[in-house]
């Protein structure tokens, strides 16, 4: 090799050590390689050489490029392994860490409700049935024996939507009670379903809101009897508010699509707002054998199948069980509310823990 091929090479090769990133690697490949390069400008002197001078020096010329090529290719790959790695210890996650303190996530009080009930149920053989905000007045109404210019339908501040499904008028429902139509619609009996969802009336104050939730309850099996009705809510009731001795009591009174129906009271406090004593009684759900009519609306014989239904306001239930006095900022998203009465998602609604 020609001395000056020699210091050419090795002063790449230092320049290539000192390279401490890909960019740098490029500015010394252009500075060598490139177009106007000092090895390539040596290839292009090459031409003007003499004949014989011309192939010792075109092979000292090849070995050298190669030799540079080499020495770059090899310093770029210790570059981006070493660029690897250094990303590779940045993002490292070490997943024995124990979690970072800062806020963590609280269930809503309806849906602690909501999972609660679905525990307790659950353990009574029910399933969670759902069904759909945006209704026809058929689910809502007409099956339910509510038909049209029935006064009940006006007792619920209806919102009615544009348009119609099934040529029928479309609205927001205003009761779970839909969900005791499709249930029995879409499964054969025997049946135990509850049903927690959203449902909607014209309504705003302190103690409602146009959007609330309810949870119905629907058994339809052969010689159920009231007695099933009173055994089921009662056993709901104290598990739910954990009061072994709540006193539960049954009021005659009247849905369209229960006979005969009932409203259910727990006992309580006024005066102190207290569960369970205190000799005055509060109403907290409504309830009924189903109406004979609504089973064959749903193509299920009377006279052989038999049930019970029931409905309560989820809401309601919650702020009697957590002594929450206002209804509004359940729906108002503010952390300081859910903070205090958001429960731990670690800690799941369990019978057998006692939700
Ligand atoms: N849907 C009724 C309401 O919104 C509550 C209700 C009453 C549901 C009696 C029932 C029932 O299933 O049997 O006021």
């Amino acid at each position: 090799m020609t001395d000056d091929l020699a210091v050419l090479q090795a002063e790449t090769e230092t320049a290539l050590a000192d390279a401490a990133d890909l960019r740098a690697l490029e500015a010394v490949r252009v500075a060598v390689l490139g177009k106007s390069g000092r090895l390539t400008a040596l290839l292009k002197a090459l031409g003007a050489a003499a004949p014989e001078e011309r192939r010792a020096r075109g092979a000292a010329l090849n070995l050298a490029k190669d030799a540079i090529t080499a020495a770059i290719e090899a310093r770029r790959a210790a570059l981006e392994a070493a660029a690897l790695d250094a990303r590779l210890s940045a993002e490292r996650l070490d997943p024995s860490l124990p979690p970072a303190p800062g806020p963590a996530g609280l269930i809503h009080p309806i849906s602690r409700t909501i999972e609660e009930m679905a525990a307790i149920f659950g353990a009574m053989g029910f399933t969670v049935g759902e069904g759909l905000d945006v209704e026809t007045d058929w689910f809502n109404f007409s099956a339910l024996n509510i038909p049209a210019h029935h006064p009940a339908r006006a007792d619920h501040d209806t919102f009615y939507l544009p348009g119609t499904r099934d040529g029928r008028p479309l609205l927001l429902r205003t009761q779970t009670s839909d969900v005791q139509i499709i249930s029995m619609l879409n499964q054969e009996p025997p049946l135990r379903v509850i049903a927690p969802g959203r449902t909607y009336r014209a309504d705003h104050d302190a103690t409602h809101s146009p959007m609330f939730h309810q949870c119905e309850g629907l058994v339809i099996d052969r010689a159920i009897t009231l007695g099933h009705l009173k055994g089921c809510l009662i056993d709901f009731l104290r598990a739910f508010f954990g009061i072994a001795s709540l006193p539960v009591r049954f009021r005659s009174s009247y849905f369209p699509f229960t006979e005969p129906s009932m409203e259910v009271d727990i006992g309580w406090n006024r005066r102190t707002g207290e569960l369970g004593a205190g000799g005055d009684w509060l109403e907290i759900l409504g309830s009924g054998m189903v109406h004979p009519r609504v089973l064959a609306n749903c193509g299920l014989d009377p006279r052989v199948w038999q049930g019970f239904a029931f409905g309560m306001g989820i809401e309601r239930v919650t702020m009697l069980k957590h002594g929450i006095a206002d209804l509004r900022p359940f729906f108002e998203g503010d952390l300081r509310w859910l903070r205090h009465y958001g429960s731990s998602p670690l800690a799941p609604a369990m019978l057998h823990e006692g939700v």
